[in-house]
């Protein structure tokens, strides 16, 4: 199999190629190791658990963006690895990661618990489970349109978060929380649908938009879309 890297070095990006003898279905992050052992022990990438826990290891395969950890390469004779974005990009393949730390906390999103015990119920676990599945791997982020044009927005990492803060019944944010929420611009999202298909975790980021921009039009702080008034026929 032909592998070629687009790797950061001195300051530009250069194309590598690498002839591996590949026999058997191998991970992206397996084929990355090869070549650092048996290539280049120069070839810089993230890697903590390779197990789609940490969310570190994301790079783009043939122009899509994937966990190198979960992503099997089966058969194809040639394949290209980048570097998941082209803007702060350190070394090889590794992309600055301060931004996420950032995000949450501009939008303050953690929880905020009273002293109180409260307990979460079944249903609410159960609507909020695959938001928290996020692993917070940015890859959402790098195929989000109004992101990578650098419009104020959210993004749909920070609104995975923040959907399952804000059903969380222990969080006493109340108020201030949706005033969070609404400066996260969700009326920003065009809608495109990138994040959910190829979010790894299937945690369907769009989806959390909606409901906290309905939630946002339930507590008169977003008027409703025009398209909302489609009955009135004109
Ligand atoms: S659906 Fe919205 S949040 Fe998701 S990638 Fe598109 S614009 Fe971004
Ligand atoms: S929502 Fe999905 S793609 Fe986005 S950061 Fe979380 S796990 Fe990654
Ligand atoms: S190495 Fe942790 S998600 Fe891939």
């Amino acid at each position: 199999m032909i592998v070629k890297v687009r790797r950061f070095k001195e300051g530009r990006f250069v194309t590598d190629q690498y002839q591996l003898d590949i026999r058997m279905p191998l991970t992206v992050l397996e084929i990355l190791y090869r070549i650092r052992e048996e290539h280049d022990p120069t070839l810089s990438f993230r890697v903590m658990c390779r197990a789609s826990v940490c969310g570190t290891c994301g790079v783009k395969v043939n122009g899509k963006p994937v966990l190198a950890c979960n992503t099997r390469v089966d058969g194809e004779e040639e394949i290209l690895i980048e570097p998941l974005q082209e803007v702060g990009v350190l070394k090889d393949l590794v992309v600055d990661q301060e931004h996420l730390p950032q995000i949450l906390k501009r939008h303050r999103l953690w929880l905020v618990p009273s002293d109180e015990a409260i307990s979460v119920s079944k249903e609410t676990l159960f609507k909020t489970a695959k938001a928290w599945d996020c692993i917070a791997c940015d890859i959402c982020n790098a195929v989000c349109p109004p992101l990578q044009e650098g419009r104020e927005f959210g993004g749909p990492m920070a609104f995975t978060r923040a959907y399952r803060i804000t059903e969380d019944p222990r969080d006493t944010l109340a108020e201030g929380r949706l005033e969070d929420l609404l400066n996260m611009n969700p009326r920003q999202c065009v809608h495109c649908s990138n994040c959910n298909l190829f979010c790894p975790k299937g945690c369907m980021p769009e989806r959390w938009i909606n409901l906290i921009e309905t939630k946002l039009v339930g507590a008169g702080l977003l008027s409703k879309k025009e398209e909302d008034f489609g009955f009135l026929g004109f």
